[in-house]
């Protein structure tokens, strides 16, 4: 079976590394071929490098006349590797429905929320604001619809009144961290990914 895995990631990438630890520690049976970031100083990158993923990749959107040719430049980067799974990592940017047509059921996400409350870019601080007493966060299939996909996992964790955005996310993180590993380690092992089935 193909372990082969892209991750997109627009951000410090702890997910990112967390996946590459959890890889060398046999503990995740993926193996991650490549790395694609839109934001040259991604820390993503670097943890990418670091670890020695044989290709890691920044592509500049300002380079491309749309959001679906950028996607299609993505999609050619991540079809020269022949991954099974793509993981949406921190990965900031709606992906077209072309790009998320061309890999049907292979495309995976982490939000921090529980879906589907709090949907988009600031889960944590919507959270916050809304007073909620418990969030977490959600592993989801990737479909048209933001944050909207197949709900794989979740996770819970407090919201204390005392809580900055810094400690929420942190609290939250911490509980991506354990899910996303598993779920990605599952998917690899089981015939889920890309099975139609279950949609
Ligand atoms: C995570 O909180 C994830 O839920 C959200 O973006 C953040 C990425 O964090 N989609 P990191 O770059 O993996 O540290």
């Amino acid at each position: 079976m193909n372990h082969k895995i892209a991750v997109m990631a627009s951000g410090k990438g702890s997910n990112l590394q967390v996946i590459l630890d959890a890889i060398a520690q046999g503990q995740c049976a993926a193996q991650v071929e490549v790395v694609i970031s839109n934001k040259a100083d991604a820390g993503a990158l670097q943890i990418a490098r670091n670890a020695g993923v044989p290709r890691v990749l920044y592509l500049n959107p300002k380079e491309y006349d749309s959001r679906a040719a950028y996607d299609l430049a993505c999609a050619k980067e991540i079809k020269k590797s022949n991954c099974a799974l793509i993981v949406l990592a921190g990965y900031m940017r709606i992906l077209s429905p072309e790009f998320i047509h061309t890999f049907p059921h292979q495309i995976i996400n982490i939000h921090p929320s529980l879906l589907p409350a709090f949907k988009g870019a600031d889960a944590v601080g919507d959270a916050l604001k809304a007073g909620v007493k418990v969030s977490g966060c959600t592993v989801h299939r990737v479909n048209e619809e933001l944050d909207s996909g197949e709900i794989l996992a979740q996770a819970c964790v407090p919201v204390l009144d005392s809580d900055s955005w810094h400690d929420l996310h942190q609290r939250i993180q911490e509980k991506e961290h354990a899910i996303y590993v598993e779920v990605i380690h599952q998917l690899l092992t089981s015939k889920r990914v890309g099975d139609a089935s279950h949609h």
